[in-house]
C-alpha cells in the first residue's frame, strides 16, 4: 500500500537547514496495524503528515498502492487524501461550531453523495459508534473521550483504506483510551490499514508491527529486524 523511498524532510532555520526525517525507506502492506514510537522531536509527526499528505515539503519517492504520489500536483494528492485516507489528530481537530453530526458528514462533502445517502450514511456511522444522542451537541459539550469518537467517526466516515492517528489518546484518560483502541482493532480487523503514532506501550501492544524513530532516521522495525544493526554499522 505505502512505499516510500529515501523521504527527507528538513525545515529553513535562521542558521541553515535543519533535518526532521533522513533517508526514510518503509513499505507498509494494506492490512497492517503499524505503531510508530520514538523520542519527542524525533519526527514522528512530521513522517505521519508527510504521509497523510498534509505536508508536500519533502523530498523523495512515494508509492501509494503503486501510484507515484511524488510525481502528483497538488490537486492530485488532496485526491487521493480525501479518497483513501482518515486522520485522527491528538487534539480531535473538530470543528466548534459545527454539530457532531455536520463535523461527521464533513469528508462527505467533498463527493457527490445524494443528500439522501450521505444522511442515512451519517445516520449509519452515529450509531456504529454509539453517539446517536450526541449528535446535535457541538464539541464543547461532549468529554474528551467523546469528541475523539467523534473525530474518528468523521476520519472513517468515507472508509478510507489507511487511517493515520498521531497520539490519538495523548488527552484521554486510560479507559477512554482503552476504548478509542478497541475501535482501531475492530476497525483493523474489518480490513483498514493503521498508523498511529504513540508514546504508550499499552497503545502500540495494540498492533502488529513496530517503528521507531529517532532524530529523524527509522531506527528499528520489527518486521525488518536487520535495519537496527544496518544502521548502527553505516557512519553517517
Ligand atoms: N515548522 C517547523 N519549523 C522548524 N522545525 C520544525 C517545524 N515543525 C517541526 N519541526 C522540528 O522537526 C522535528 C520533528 O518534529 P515532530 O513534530 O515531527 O516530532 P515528534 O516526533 O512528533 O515529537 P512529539 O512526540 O513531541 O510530538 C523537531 O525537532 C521540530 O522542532
Ligand atoms: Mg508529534
Amino acid at each position: 500500500m505505502i512505499d516510500i523511498r529515501n523521504l527527507e524532510r528538513s525545515y529553513k532555520t535562521g542558521a541553515g537547514q535543519t533535518w526532521v526525517l533522513r533517508r526514510i525507506d518503509l513499505k507498509i502492506d494494506r492490512g497492517e496495524f503499524v505503531t510508530l514510537m520514538g523520542p519527542s522531536g524525533a519526527g514522528k509527526s512530521s513522517l505521519l503528515n508527510a504521509i497523510a499528505l498534509l505536508d508536500d515539503q519533502w523530498l523523495g519517492e512515494y508509492y501509494f498502492d503503486g501510484d507515484p504520489v511524488h510525481a502528483m500536483g497538488r490537486k492530485q494528492r488532496a485526491e487521493l487524501a480525501k479518497r483513501s485516507m482518515g486522520m485522527v489528530f491528538q487534539s480531535y481537530h473538530l470543528l466548534d461550531e459545527l454539530t457532531v453530526a455536520e463535523n461527521i458528514d464533513l469528508p462527505l462533502s467533498y463527493k457527490n453523495m445524494p443528500r439522501a445517502e450521505r444522511q442515512a450514511l451519517v445516520a449509519d456511522t452515529l450509531d456504529r459508534f454509539n453517539i446517536v444522542g450526541k449528535k446535535d451537541l457541538f464539541p464543547s459539550q461532549l468529554s474528551g473521550g467523546q469528541q475523539q469518537l467523534v473525530g474518528i467517526a468523521r476520519a472513517v466516515i468515507h472508509n478510507p483504506t489507511l487511517l493515520l492517528a498521531d497520539e490519538p489518546t495523548g488527552n484521554l484518560h486510560s479507559e477512554q483510551a482503552k476504548e478509542i483502541m478497541e475501535l482501531f482493532k475492530e476497525l483493523n480487523r474489518q480490513g483498514t490499514t493503521i498508523l498511529q503514532v504513540t508514546h504508550s506501550e499499552t497503545n502500540a501492544a495494540y498492533g502488529n508491527r513496530l517503528l521507531e524513530v529517532r532524530d529523524g532516521w527509522l531506527v528499528n522495525d520489527s518486521s525488518n529486524p536487520r535495519l537496527n544493526a544496518a544502521q548502527e554499522s553505516t557512519t553517517r
